[in-house]
């Protein structure tokens, strides 16, 4: 298909959520662009540490990765649930290269012993996958006070990023990809109100937040580590299947039914990002969906809200709250 004509039909999906996000957008875009089949990617030599592997989107993306022969750090918080994963994957695939690494992503504690291991047993990391996330009813607190929306989504993975950062920039050309959502075009960034408190909590919106900021993090990252060998790249899947999908948001689910797409097409662009060295290397600090750089923004209130001083304010809020060693974030 002539390359024009598939850029002005991507953005008239794009315009209109509902077609873009569905599987329409997924089918359309990736027979119009003649998309490089995943399984024909060859990631033996290249290690992944991946989070929320144990469902979903993670288990897709686990299972092309490991098809494609990465060696592969299932990051599970269910001890007994993440073995499972990996000796399925490991029967289904062949890959006798699958680990299991036990965190819950909102437990600190849990996240810097996690990074340890991964230090103690990995010379090489060549991806990190942040994936793990849940949308929840209502609001609950992470071990060390902070909702858990905001722990498991922001705190946790700018700790284990900022404690894998060594060894992502020896492992170089290496990659830190973010899964947010599309949910969060909807809210502006916030540092003062990231976490809600129990009179005005909405599941949904305190989950737009926590999207929103790992969004713009993944823009700082990327901007403070350009010189690294190590991109960043963020992204949303699109609506998907997913068991978090089914109990997190049951009427969303009746309504878009059969449009919503299969956990495959929702981690596409994640494995992509993951395998491809050509325009994932080639570009660094963007939000992607269907293997395309997509706008951060789409309404002028949000836009307004994303200033150089919210984001040194939540950069700085995440050093204070994760303790951090500044030295680990310097470029
Ligand atoms: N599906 C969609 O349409 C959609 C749309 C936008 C964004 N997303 C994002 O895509 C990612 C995957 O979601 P999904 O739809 O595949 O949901 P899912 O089926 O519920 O899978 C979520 C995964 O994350 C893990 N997880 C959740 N909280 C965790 C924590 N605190 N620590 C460690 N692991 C944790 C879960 O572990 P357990 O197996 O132990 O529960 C599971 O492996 C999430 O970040 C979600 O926000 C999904």
């Amino acid at each position: 298909m002539n390359v024009r004509i598939a850029d002005a039909v991507d953005t008239l999906l794009e315009l209109p959520i509902a077609p873009s996000f569905t599987r329409i957008g997924y089918e359309v875009r990736s027979l119009l662009e003649r998309w490089k089949p995943l399984a024909s990617y060859d990631l033996r030599g290249r290690v992944m540490l991946l989070t929320g592997a144990t469902s979903g989107l993670g288990l897709a993306a686990a299972e092309a990765l490991a098809h494609a022969g990465a060696t592969l750090i299932l990051l599970g918080r269910d001890a007994a649930k993440t073995e499972q994963v990996r000796a399925d994957l490991a029967r289904r695939t062949g890959n006798d290269r699958l680990s299991t690494l036990i965190a819950d992503m909102g437990d600190l504690d849990a996240v810097r012993r996690a990074a340890g291991e991964v230090v103690a047993s990995h010379a090489a990391l060549h991806v990190l996958a942040h994936n793990a996330g849940a949308l929840h009813a209502t609001r609950r607190a992470a071990p060390d006070g902070t909702e858990e929306t905001v722990a498991s989504h922001v705190l946790g993975p700018f700790l284990l990023t900022g404690l894998l950062m060594a060894r992502l920039r020896a492992s170089a050309p290496a990659r830190v990809l973010t899964m947010s959502s599309g949910g969060m075009y909807a809210t502006g960034l916030t540092v003062e109100r990231l976490e809600m408190g129990d009179d005005d909590y909405s599941g949904t919106e305190q989950y737009a937040r926590a999207k929103r900021a790992q969004v713009t993090l993944n823009e700082m990252w990327a901007a403070r580590f350009a010189a690294s060998g190590v991109v960043f790249h963020a992204l949303h899947p699109g609506w998907a299947l997913t068991p978090g999908v089914e109990t997190s948001l049951p009427t969303f689910r009746r309504i878009v039914g059969p449009l919503l797409r299969t956990p495959e097409q929702g981690a596409d662009t994640l494995v992509w990002l993951a395998a491809d060295d050509g325009e994932p290397l080639a570009t660094n600090g963007c939000f992607w969906l269907d293997r395309r750089i997509r706008a951060l923004h789409r309404l002028p209130t949000t836009r307004r809200t994303d200033t150089a001083e919210q984001r040194a304010a939540l950069w700085r809020w995440c050093m204070e709250r994760t303790g951090l060693d500044p030295a680990a974030v310097e470029p």
